[in-house]
């Protein structure tokens, strides 16, 4: 490819690829919405500015372009131009002023927000390589990869880290905050409406940084103290038990429990797989089925590089499908 053409390639990958599910521009919560009109704003002005200067930088070079009639006209010297010299003075500080009253404002009432904690609901974030935990405090449930928030209601995430930073950003809910080891940050965000938001780690921090993900199912105050205290309650619901499922169950007590929990009040060092029956993915990476089940046990860093889980090369087709089958039925 010649070297001209490698910022349109760019540009064309950057425009068709990726931002899709993360969806910045669709604001579902007062945080983000004040995040985006100051967005819209400066790229408004910027888009001005750049729009008057890029067509006077056309018009005028074709204007006075060399012609033979103009090839030995010398322009007069000019010095000075009082009218010129204020507008490009003035038009600058009233485009800056219109930037940064808003900004400035906008990224107080922010920060005030955040500052009010008392009565909030608290729920504490854990980023891990390459995963997120969820643990709601008061009710001692934790959730692996995916959070639940009642709608209308502002929620402090307090942020941690295990190992090195990470970033919460969940972009129709509100701006990104870090994940610090050894301190806490916190984030308040507020959904307006029900619906599942993607979120993400917007900090490199390993081989998956980009696998990273979660969701932020947002759902009705009913709805989620209803949820809550199912969840408070403990089992992750298991149903039919057949034979393969009784194998799963054991082989899942030998081999996962020293890591993972399969219960939504217990406390695991990896992700607790409460839950994991009726998620979309596994491990925010591949599609929820049997046959990615048995990959994933097998062998979870050929999904996500640098995953800490080692594989389970040694289980056999039929034991691997007792797991999953097992695994397949916790809700
Ligand atoms: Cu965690 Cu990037």
């Amino acid at each position: 490819m010649r070297h001209q053409l490698y910022p349109v390639f760019f540009l064309t990958v950057l425009l068709l690829s990726g931002c899709k599910s993360l969806q910045v521009l669709d604001t579902k919560g007062p945080v983000a919405k004040l995040q985006e009109n100051l967005i819209l704003l400066s790229t408004g002005i910027m888009l001005l500015v750049f729009i008057i200067v890029f067509s006077m930088f056309v018009i005028f070079t074709w204007k006075y372009r060399e012609t033979p009639q103009r090839r030995d006209i010398i322009p007069s010297y000019v010095k000075g131009n009082k009218k010129l010299e204020i507008a490009w003075t003035v038009i600058p500080i009233v485009l800056l002023l219109i930037l940064a009253v808003p900004t400035v404002q906008g990224t107080f009432s922010l920060a005030d927000s955040q500052k009010e904690q008392d009565g909030k609901m608290e729920i504490t974030v854990t980023g891990h390589q390459y995963w997120w935990e969820f643990e709601y405090n008061d009710q001692g449930v934790t959730l692996s990869n995916e959070v639940w928030i009642p709608v209308d209601t502002p929620v402090v995430f307090n942020l941690k880290s295990d190992d090195v930073i990470h970033s919460f950003w969940v972009p129709r809910l509100g701006g990104k905050k870090d994940l610090n080891p050894g301190g806490t940050n916190r984030l308040t965000l507020h959904a307006s409406e029900t619906g599942v938001y993607e979120g993400k780690c917007a900090e490199l921090c390993g081989a998956s940084h980009s696998l990273m993900r979660f969701k932020v199912h947002a759902v009705s105050k009913e709805r989620y103290d209803q949820w809550i205290s199912e969840k408070a309650e403990g089992t992750a619901r298991e149903t039919a038990a057949s034979d393969s499922y009784e194998k799963g169950k054991k082989l899942f007590t030998s081999n996962c429990l020293s890591c993972h929990a399969a219960d939504y009040t217990d406390k695991s060092e990896g992700p607790n797989l409460a839950g994991i029956g009726r998620k979309e993915m596994i491990a925010s990476v591949v599609p929820n089925n049997e046959q990615n089940m048995k990959k994933w046990i097998e062998d979870p860093k050929s999904f996500k590089p640098g995953a800490e889980m080692p594989g389970f090369k040694e289980l056999s087709d039929e034991e691997l499908e007792a797991l999953s089958n097992y695994l397949s039925q916790l809700e």
